[in-house]
C-alpha cells in the first residue's frame, strides 16, 4: 500500500476508534522521521517497508490499545523529551504543576535537598533539578526497570550528578538523610484496587499496575508518606503529593490527625480538580 492510501485508511480508523488524528501524525513524524510540515503538505515519500512498519505499530494502537507513547518509546513533559516503556507510567500533563508548586515553595537563596518518591520515568526528579538550581535531588523507585529508564533520561539532560537514584520502598533507601530533606514530592499510586480494572484499557492493559494501584481505598502509599516523612524532613520542610479527584479532603484530615504538619493546602489542576496537597513539617 502506498503512503497516501495507508494514511487515509488510518485516519478513518482513528475516527472509528475515537483516537485523535494527532496521535497518528505523531507516530509518523517519530517513526518515519519526517517533518510535521512535510506531512501536512503531503510532501513525503515513504518506501513500502516504512509504510509496513508504521502500519504494524498503528494496528497495535487500534487493536491492542497500546498507548502511542509506548509505541514511539518517548513522551513530552514540560520541556523534556523522555524515554518511556511499559515499565513506567507515562507522565501526565497535570503532574507538571507539582514542579511549579515545589519551585514556588523553595527558598532560592539556600541549598536544598528534594526527593521524588516513586520516580518512574524520572520526570519529577528532572523537573525539580532543572527548576531548583542549587539543589541535590534523590529519586527513589522500588522498580529496577523504572530506575533504569529514569537514569537514562537524566543522562540525556546531563543531570546524573544532580540526581541520585535509589532503589527501595519510599523513604527506606534514604536513611542517611533523616532530618535533612527540604522537600518531598511524590505522585504515588492512588487508584483504589477495585477501580483499576475499570480504567480505560489504554491505561489498564498497558501501564504498570505498580504505578496505579493504591490499595483498597487508594490511600495506602499516601498514609505511608504521611507517617514516615516527619523523620526525614527538616523542620519547615515541604510535603507535596498528587492524588486522585475526591481524595484531597481525606488526605488533609490524615495530615491534621498526624499532628506533625501545618500550612496544609489543597491545590487545583488545570481542570479545577483538587489534585495536589501540600504541607510543611512543624
Ligand atoms: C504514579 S507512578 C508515578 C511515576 C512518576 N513519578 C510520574 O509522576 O510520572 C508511581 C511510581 O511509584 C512507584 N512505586 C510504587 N510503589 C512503590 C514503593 N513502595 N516504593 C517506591 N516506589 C514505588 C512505581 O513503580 C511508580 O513508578
Amino acid at each position: 500500500m502506498n503512503f497516501e492510501d495507508w494514511y487515509k485508511r488510518s485516519q478513518d480508523q482513528a475516527k472509528d476508534h475515537n483516537i485523535s488524528i494527532a496521535e497518528l501524525d505523531w507516530l509518523i513524524v517519530a517513526i518515519a522521521k519526517v517533518e510535521r510540515l512535510h506531512l501536512k503538505l503531503r510532501d513525503i515519500n515513504l518506501s513500502g517497508d516504512q509504510v509496513l512498519e508504521l502500519d504494524g505499530l498503528w494496528q497495535q494502537r487500534i487493536k491492542n490499545k497500546t498507548p502511542i507513547q509506548y509505541l514511539i518509546g518517548k513522551t513530552h513533559w514540560r520541556d523534556l523529551e523522555l524515554d518511556v516503556s511499559s515499565a513506567v507510567l507515562i507522565p501526565r500533563p497535570e503532574t507538571e504543576i507539582l514542579i511549579d508548586l515545589a519551585v514556588g515553595m523553595n527558598d532560592p537563596n539556600s541549598d536544598s535537598i528534594w526527593v521524588d518518591l516513586g520516580t518512574g520515568s524520572g520526570a519529577i526528579a528532572m523537573g525539580l533539578a532543572l527548576g531548583i538550581k542549587n539543589s541535590q535531588i534523590y529519586a527513589v523507585d522500588c522498580s529496577f526497570e523504572a530506575l533504569a529508564i529514569a537514569q537514562k533520561n537524566a543522562a540525556k539532560y546531563n543531570l546524573t550528578k544532580r540526581i541520585k537514584f535509589r532503589q527501595g520502598f519510599w523513604f527506606e533507601p534514604l536513611s542517611s538523610l533523616k532530618s535533612q530533606i527540604t522537600g518531598m514530592v511524590s505522585n504515588p499510586p492512588y487508584i483504589p484496587t477495585s477501580e483499576v480494572n475499570c480504567l480505560d484499557p489504554v491505561v489498564r492493559d498497558h501501564e504498570p499496575h505498580l504505578a496505579l494501584d493504591g490499595g483498597i481505598d487508594g490511600l495506602d502509599c499516601i498514609r505511608n508518606l504521611i507517617q514516615t516523612a516527619p523523620e526525614y524532613l527538616i523542620s519547615g520542610g515541604y510535603w507535596l503529593i498528587e492524588l486522585m479527584a475526591g481524595q484531597a479532603k481525606t488526605v488533609r484530615s490524615l495530615l491534621e490527625t498526624n499532628g506533625n504538619y501545618q500550612n496544609i493546602q489543597i491545590h487545583l489542576d488545570y481542570d479545577g480538580v483538587e489534585r495536589f496537597v501540600s504541607a510543611t513539617l512543624k
